[in-house]
């Protein structure tokens, strides 16, 4: 496999062909990874959660961030490392250009993603106009969950749904190269997916969306708390870590995962 850019992922939504994600966090996990020829992979906020046991993303520090994304730069070969932009590290373009410069200057990171619509346009603009790629993230915000009022399927009603689906247009219009959409009902988010010319990666969003990505601790089935409905256990009858990652590499580009039972109505 070639090394990963943008234009290959827009190239594999136009052939129809699923992008794999994985949140990886440290070197040893990411040689894995990169042995499967999952194409993306995240480090996400999501360590606050699964390395640090903390009960949320919130208290992640991007020095934090920094630190992960350099182990996990260390081992990556071929795949686009994407980084998190953790809670309150982007609040103004400005900020937003400090952290973005930090995970990709001292942390080896190709693109940043950040949480929000509407409100972050004027940074997703800012982001790219100097040079840096942006993931967009629409739908569950894990750094909105105490204005959210907990972990829940977004969406749903009709006026939620419109919005989501304008936020989504406008952040491609925006300069945003992949969008992440997080517990969004299937149909909603499989029309985005199709509405947008570039890639759209699902998380509990279905399997109409152009890639998938998951949590690596909860694929695995190695964290301590109730696994979230929309992932699947990997490991459980794969045998092995390596053998377990190139299990949901190929479901993804099959299509036999998201199955039903891991989307939202
Ligand atoms: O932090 C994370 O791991 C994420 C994924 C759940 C998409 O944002």
């Amino acid at each position: 496999m070639s090394p990963v850019t943008t234009a290959t992922l827009m190239q594999m939504k136009a052939r129809g062909e699923k992008i794999a994600v994985l949140t990886s966090y440290d070197a040893s996990f990411t040689t894995h990874i990169e042995d499967a020829g999952v194409e993306v992979i995240l480090v996400g906020d999501s360590l606050g959660m699964v390395i640090q046991g903390q009960e949320s993303t919130l208290p992640v520090a991007v020095e934090e961030m920094v630190y992960h994304t350099r182990c996990v730069a260390r081992a990556r070969r071929n795949a686009l490392l994407v980084a998190d932009m953790p809670f309150m590290s982007y609040s103004s373009s400005q900020q937003a250009l400090n952290t973005a410069g930090r995970l990709m200057k001292d942390g080896g990171a190709h693109m940043v993603k950040l949480e929000g619509g509407g409100t972050q346009l004027e940074t997703v603009r800012q982001l790219t106009a100097n040079g840096i790629p942006v993931c967009a993230h629409l739908g569950l915000l894990p750094q909105s969950v105490h204005k959210l009022g907990g972990y829940r399927v977004q969406g749903r009603d009709g006026d939620s749904a419109r919005m989501m689906r304008e936020d989504a247009l406008a952040l491609e219009a925006a300069g945003a190269q992949l969008l992440v959409l997080e517990c969004v009902p299937a149909r909603l988010a499989g029309e985005i997916s199709r509405e947008l010319e570039i890639p759209v990666i699902g998380i509990g969003a279905g399997a109409a969306c152009d890639g998938q990505v998951l949590v690596l601790y909860d694929m695995l089935g190695i964290t301590p708390r109730q696994p979230p409905r929309f992932t699947r256990n990997f490991l459980e009858q794969s045998g092995s870590v390596a053998a377990a990652i190139a299990a949901y590499a190929q479901a993804v580009k099959e299509g036999s995962f998201p199955a039903q039972e891991h989307s939202f109505e």
